[in-house]
């Protein structure tokens, strides 16, 4: 089994005190670093691996942990390359000066770190990112955090995660940009950009890593670490291309994941790390293991001991051990007795090197410490995380215009255990040591109603995980023994009797940060606690009530969407989070997100997509019956689903070659309109259909999107483009990619169920030997 309760609890216990000894002077600034060429870079590598003994090879890829017992310093003094979970500049520098004054060949190294939506300014967790449909918002929001982080001298994330994820009980659907490959691909180009730059080494960037390479978010049941069974089609088709995707933008490391990929651990997984990422993609990164990766895979019953792990990671193409020290311990021997050639070790060590060379690292080992402070303080960060937070924003019903509210009316009562809670509203995955400093939706209406408003709050009943979660060390929050009955009762009257006093209720429900995240799978998606029961009970009083939903993953919220007149789902917003929520409920911002995610109306649905295949008995057709008979299975809320304040019409769709041969391209333009009286924005999907192939295809595939913004009235004619990239796949049958003649329909519109309707025929490309076959049947 892995280690994460110890690894965690050590690292925290920790902080502060593993370098008991080292003093260390503040370092001088290091300027930027300059952009090294490519030839260049291969030189200096290849003259340092010459100067190498296998034992410092090896060193370099042995990342260690932080925490008393693993001693950073004695690693990097025995040669470890890089360093993970530590987060302070003077510690950073201390253990720097170690390696580049104590070890043979001052090889710096590299200090890593999980920022995966923001360092100290917090941006939207991810699934609420990719709700933003908005990749060059990713992209700056990515730019922002990197240019924290490596202020505070980190130089390489463990982000972005790209696993694509289709059953929301999995709890780390918060993570990544959701259920669908085509927008997970686009997020994840535009995280590579933003972490690292136009190129490994830009000033101001880290290096990104792809994770959790991959299938993890295929997780069996949802249930973290569990084994994943993918077939090739579905592998290469859905949870492979926002990888792909992220090796062409040139992302310079992936991690693979922790659980086994059709009986093979991902760690030890040759034809993921080998075939396809090397083989196929060209990738010339390193890989990293998940934290204690190498040593799980005698856990996971694929090596017998250390030695055996060690060599199977290697061989298989995992080149950095993250945190187990197998390879410290094993590896060397391994080369010296021929099972692991020097080649392997040579190639692993490598794009290593090369990063630390590509980063100036060896000019400039050392962060300045002074110059952090500034960095972290820049309005201009906390300005990009508010407008992120309102472009993530999705408006799933309003009601007779229940929104925008007034911001003169006399009182508001705001009630919800994530109300006020900065926590929550940052929300999953705080990088190592943060403490929340988030708006919270409680103060920002606060901020945003004029003094005669008044503001009543009231958290209502606590929630809690069941189970405890194995991060809850890191918040720092005093653990409070649970509500007992009566306790939760005073506050559930506490909360109606604040709703009755006021003119609206604003009612914050969802989930707390950690019950989203790693370990953090739901094998339910209601609200939990008694949220659902105070929000009927609100909502009974005949007020007007509003629903604000922060969570990391779709909630099954059928009764609410039924009843209360207007729902906002917000995610979870990160630092400027309540201040962009209370942007939207009062009108200063036009709620434009859309789902990245179908919302289920039972967690037993999963998992539930919209790309499904086409059946002997499709929904539409008149012999089409639910699949389940207690309760039809439809999505609450579909994929690419989200209102707005205005109305949007779309029409005019045309397609410019209604006919063309295998290989060529075509464009679809679609007319969108602003019929409503407020400007806002329109996130235009297309959605294409291959009739029929030599493998069946999705009823439906998004294939594009824009998001536009419109004065009321307002026309714009979008133009998408349909070529081989957009209409080939992987067949079961074939086995390979291939794109062939068929006919396909096009639909472009505001959700998954878009209605403006297009269609065209891809005929079989001429050979050029005067017969016409399709590439592959
Ligand atoms: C997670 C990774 C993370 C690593 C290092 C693991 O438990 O699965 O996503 O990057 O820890 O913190």
């Amino acid at each position: 089994m892995r280690q994460p309760i110890r690894f965690r609890a050590l690292a925290v216990a920790c902080l502060g005190v593993v370098l008991g000894g080292i003093a260390v002077a503040q370092q001088p600034p290091s300027p930027p670093a300059p952009r090294a060429a490519a030839a260049t870079v291969d030189q200096r590598v290849s003259a340092l691996l010459a100067r190498m003994t296998p034992a410092e090879k090896v060193g370099q890829l042995v990342q260690a942990g932080a925490f008393p017992g693993m001693d950073p310093a004695g690693a990097i003094r025995r040669g470890a390359g890089s360093v993970l979970w530590l987060n302070d500049p003077k510690q950073f520098n201390a253990l720097q000066k170690v390696a580049v004054e104590e070890t043979r060949l001052k090889i710096p190294v590299l200090f890593a770190l999980d920022v995966i939506h923001g360092y100290q300014t917090i941006f939207p967790v991810p699934l609420a990112m990719a709700a933003s449909w908005d990749p060059s918002e990713y992209e700056q929001a990515q730019a922002v955090a990197a240019r924290e982080a490596r202020a505070a001298g980190l130089h390489w994330t463990f982000g972005p995660m790209l696993d694509i994820a289709r059953d929301a009980r999995w709890g780390r659907m918060v993570e990544g940009a959701g259920e669908d490959p085509y927008l997970g691909a686009a997020m994840a180009v535009a995280q590579v950009r933003g972490f690292q730059g136009p190129s490994l080494g830009t000033p101001g960037r880290l290096i990104a890593t792809a994770k959790h390479f991959a299938g993890y978010g295929a997780a069996d049941g949802g249930r973290d670490y569990d084994p994943v069974y993918l077939p090739e089609n579905l592998l290469r088709n859905v949870y492979l291309p926002p990888f792909q995707a992220a090796a062409k933008a040139g992302v310079g490391s992936f991690m693979s994941a922790y659980m086994d990929l059709n009986e093979v651990p991902a760690t030890a997984n040759r034809f993921l790390l080998h075939d396809v990422l090397r083989g196929e993609w060209g990738f010339q990164g390193f890989v990293v293991s998940d934290a204690f990766g190498v040593a799980n895979l005698i856990t996971q019953g694929a090596a017998k001991d250390g030695p055996e792990a060690a060599r199977r990671a290697v061989n298989a193409g995992l080149d950095v051990d993250m945190a187990s020290n197998t390879y410290g311990q094993h590896l060397a021997a391994e080369v010296q007795a021929g099972r692991v050639s020097m080649a392997t070790l040579d190639a692993a060590v490598r794009p290593m090197l090369a990063a630390k060379i590509r980063l100036g690292l060896f000019e400039h080992p050392y962060v300045d410490e002074a110059a952090m402070a500034g960095v972290l303080a820049d309005p201009a960060h906390r300005a990009r995380a508010r407008r992120a937070a309102q472009r993530t924003l999705v408006l799933l019903r309003n009601e007779q215009q229940a929104l925008p509210l007034r911001k003169d009316v006399a009182s508001i009562a705001v009630i919800g255990p994530v109300a006020d809670s900065k926590a929550d509203t940052e929300g999953s995955w705080m990088v190592f040591g943060h403490q929340p400093a988030a708006v919270t939706v409680l103060e920002g209406i606060k901020a945003k109603v004029g003094a005669a408003t008044t503001v009543i709050y009231a958290s209502g009943p606590e929630i809690r995980r069941d189970i405890p979660s194995m991060f809850d060390q890191f918040t720092g929050a005093p653990r409070k023994p649970p509500q007992t009955r009566e306790e939760s009762d005073a506050a559930f009257a506490e909360a109606v009797a604040a709703a009755k006093g006021a003119d609206v209720a604003i009612m914050v429900l969802g989930e707390s940060a950690n019950m989203s995240g790693e370990a953090a799978s739901r094998a339910s998606l209601d609200l939990p606690g008694r949220q659902e029961e105070l929000l009927e009970a609100v909502t009974a009083l005949g007020k007007p009530v509003v629903l604000v939903l922060i969570n990391g993953r779709p909630l099954t919220i059928p009764w609410a969407a039924e009843h209360v007149p207007a729902i906002l789902e917000a995610w979870q917003p990160g630092s400027e989070g309540g201040h962009a929520i209370a942007d939207a409920l009062f009108g200063d911002v036009n709620p434009g997100g859309k789902l990245p995610v179908t919302f289920p109306r039972k967690a037993a649905h999963a998992p539930l997509y919209y790309a499904r295949v086409m059946t002997h008995q499709p929904e539409g057709t008149p012999r089409y019956s639910p699949r389940y008979w207690d309760g039809a299975e439809a999505p609450l809320f579909p994929f690419g689903y989200g209102l707005s304040y205005t109305t949007f019409a779309y029409g005019n769709l045309k397609v410019g070659a209604p006919s063309m041969a295998v290989g060529a391209k075509t464009t679809v333009s679609v007319e969108v309109t602003n019929t409503g009286r407020v400007a806002g924005d329109e996130v235009a999907q297309l959605y294409i259909r291959q009739r029929t192939g030599t493998d069946t295809r999705p009823r439906r595939e998004l294939k594009g999107f824009s998001r536009v913004t419109l004065a009321p009235g307002e026309s714009r004619t979008l133009t998408f483009t349909l070529g081989p990239e957009e209409l080939r796949y992987w067949s079961t049958v074939a086995r390979k990619v291939i794109q062939e003649p068929a006919l396909f329909d096009v639909w472009v519109g505001g959700d998954s169920n878009a209605s403006a309707h297009g269609e065209f025929e891809v005929t079989a490309a001429a050979t050029g030997r005067g017969a016409a076959r399709p590439e592959a049947k």
